[in-house]
């Protein structure tokens, strides 16, 4: 069965990777939840989708160049009045939160732009000592970030997240003993696609699906996790097709 996970959390509705969001998430039952991480000036993972926190704060700058503590004075609202106020949160500060829980994390490396040296390893650390291993997605556009977590902790899952419509993509992704392909929505059009991450053996975990008519075409594909912003309605979707028979 296709399983559900709130991209940045229910950011739907609650301010994108804040504890709220996550929080919401788990109420609504999702079965995990999709996060971005940095590092601060101070080298703490913070869990954030852009490179400066201009948009979802009330100031400006790169995530690199504030201290933790700098970062936990601003409001991470995302300008949304519903929440006077969100702090940013650690990556220690959701585990927190979620490992009660039966919730997956897809801890999404954000190295991309900046290679954040040394971020893989201290995300790893703190997955070992929350004894959560079993319970992590580890992904990246960054390919190397991936790879990197796969020679540091072989038995690590991870995915590649792809936009672009690569040739022998699942083979490639093989060759670096990836266990999942993490593509834009758009790509499972193709049925080659899918067919091809079978083929190989590799899951399909694709965001991030919002439509109601994605998430039931996606559902029917049985592809492996459904990221949305909305795992509310996704679930309910996901609930309809199976009470009619339509999927497993
Ligand atoms: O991990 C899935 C998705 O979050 C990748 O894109 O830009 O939303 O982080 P982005
Ligand atoms: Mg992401």
């Amino acid at each position: 069965m296709t399983r559900i996970f709130g991209h940045r959390g229910a950011s739907g509705y609650a301010p994108e990777n804040t504890l709220e969001s996550f929080a919401l998430a788990a109420q609504q039952n999702a079965e995990g939840v999709e996060l971005d991480v940095q590092l601060s000036r101070d080298g703490e993972v913070v869990v954030i989708h852009d490179e400066t926190i201009d948009r979802t704060s009330d100031h400006q700058g790169r995530v690199m160049f504030h201290t933790l503590e700098e970062l936990k004075s601003f409001n991470f609202n995302n300008h949304n009045p519903d929440y006077p106020f969100c702090a940013i949160p650690t990556l220690r500060e959701v585990f927190e939160l979620l490992k009660p829980t039966p919730l997956m994390i897809n801890v999404e490396l954000k190295t991309g732009i900046f290679p954040y040296p040394g971020i893989e390893e201290k995300v790893i650390s703190l997955v070992e000592e929350f004894g959560m291993e079993d319970r992590i997605i580890y992904s990246s556009f960054n390919h190397y970030s991936v790879a990197k977590i796969r020679q540091v902790k072989p038995e690590a899952y991870c995915g590649m997240l792809h936009t672009d419509c690569f040739i022998d993509m699942a083979h490639y992704a093989r060759e670096h003993q990836m266990n999942a392909l993490h593509p834009a929505f758009w790509l499972l059009a193709d049925q080659n696609y899918v067919s091809q991450a079978r083929d190989y053996g590799l899951d399909i975990n694709s965001w991030t699906i919002n439509e109601d008519e994605y998430i039931d075409a996606a559902l029917r594909l049985g592809i492996n996790v459904l990221i949305t912003n909305y795992p509310d309605r996704a679930l309910e979707i996901r609930d309809h097709l199976i009470e009619s028979g339509q999927i497993r």
